[in-house]
């Protein structure tokens, strides 16, 4: 089964073709990073116009490079949601037309799905029950899953996102944007240690669906899998204050020029160090909650950080299979989402009449 991938939820647009849900036969992504390096950040009505000059270059590049003809795409899949309105729209709208021109079956597809879904692409593919940790620019969150296309949130973040918080970090240290990639660079010539940052104590209850799954250890005490980043990004303003003797308020483009490299390299490495960890103590959480996991994938954008990387395979190997997508698959692709229609498809989800797909800025995995 040929699908077409489409997606335009934030800075990257981009088609791709893959077969039966694991062999990617074309894989293009037109990144605007260019564009939001000057500004630090993503413009929604700059991210939209781009897409609409970018999209059908790509669609038709996606199927050149594939060797193939509309005739021999089966199906189309596309990012609904969550994103960025106006991006969405874009891709929406296109793949909505092109389903309609060429008699096409469609499948909006969750943009999350598709982050964990590019495990599948990679040489050996996961079991479940699995875990995935989703790390995102929008999203922080471990998702549990005991079938395809069958998602659990048990633990998700209170207020910034992790990738959001690189993001905010850089800006503060007076990284490029985008964060994650900048901190990384940055850290490997500082201390991870030279900063100690708080880690936050969550300590409610678990979400009740949780405590009731039948398959979970049914008598561990209940500390919270949730997240919070806004506190360590704090953390770190005040710190860098305290660094420069100033108070200066984030963001702010004064402190640049205060630090000096080798304290704009330490801030990147103790602040890494203390986000990556905060994670994967959530995570050995969430593996003793769920004993029966026997896969676990890094997924979204920060799945990318060789750090994070490093410390799942060393934190969780010798317990369970640990799943990265590749380098080039962990940001924003359109591969990532012919996988994930292809197991929808599978799991029996009927094609949505092109005339009425939703779209949500915001929405649940689980719902
Ligand atoms: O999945 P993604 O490309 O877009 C969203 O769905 O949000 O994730 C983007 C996020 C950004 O916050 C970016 O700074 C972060 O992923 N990111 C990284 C790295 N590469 C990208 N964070 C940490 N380390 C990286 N190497
Ligand atoms: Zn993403």
């Amino acid at each position: 089964m040929y699908i077409l991938g489409i997606e335009t939820s934030c800075d990257e647009t981009a088609a791709a073709i893959v077969k039966d849900g694991r062999e990617i036969l074309s894989n293009v992504v037109v990144s605007q990073i260019d564009i939001f390096k000057e500004y630090g950040g993503v413009i929604p009505e700059v991210a939209a116009r781009s897409h609409l000059e970018a999209m059908l270059p790509v669609v038709n590049k996606a199927l050149k490079d594939a060797n193939l003809t509309w005739e021999q795409i089966d199906k189309i899949a596309v990012t609904h949601t969550p994103g960025l309105l106006g991006s969405l729209l874009i891709g929406t709208l296109t793949a909505r037309t092109l389903a309609i021109l060429h008699d096409k079956p469609l499948y909006p597809v969750h943009h999350l799905k598709s982050h964990i879904y590019a495990n599948w692409l990679t040489g050996n593919q996961p079991e479940f029950p699995l875990l995935a940790l989703v790390v995102s620019g929008g999203h922080t969150q471990i998702i549990r899953m005991t079938k395809h296309n069958q998602f659990e949130i048990i633990g998700t973040t209170r207020d910034d996102a992790v990738g959001e918080c690189f993001d905010k970090v850089a800006k503060i240290l007076g990284l490029p944007y985008p964060g994650g990639p900048s901190i990384s660079k940055a850290a490997k010539n500082g201390n991870p240690e030279k900063y100690k940052f708080p880690h936050p104590k969550l300590s409610s209850p678990l979400r009740s669906s949780i405590k009731n799954a039948s398959s979970l250890a049914p008598s561990v005490p209940s500390p919270s899998l949730d997240f919070s980043f806004s506190g360590l990004k704090t953390a770190v303003l005040r710190e860098v204050q305290k660094a420069v003797n100033k108070p200066i308020s984030y963001p702010s483009h004064e402190l640049k020029n205060l630090l000096t490299e080798q304290q704009v390299a330490d801030f990147a490495a103790s602040f890494e160090n203390t986000a990556t960890d905060i994670l994967i103590e959530n995570l050995k959480r969430a593996l003793e909650k769920c004993p029966d996991t026997k896969s676990i994938c890094l997924a979204g954008g920060v799945s990318a950080n060789e750090l994070l990387r490093k410390k799942t395979a060393r934190a969780f190997s010798n317990v369970s299979a640990v799943f990265f997508p590749s380098a080039n698959l962990s940001g924003d692709n359109a591969a990532m989402v012919a996988a994930a229609a292809f197991y929808e498809i599978e799991s029996g989800v009927p094609p949505t009449d092109p005339y009425k797909v939703s779209l949500a800025p915001r929405s649940p995995i689980d719902k």
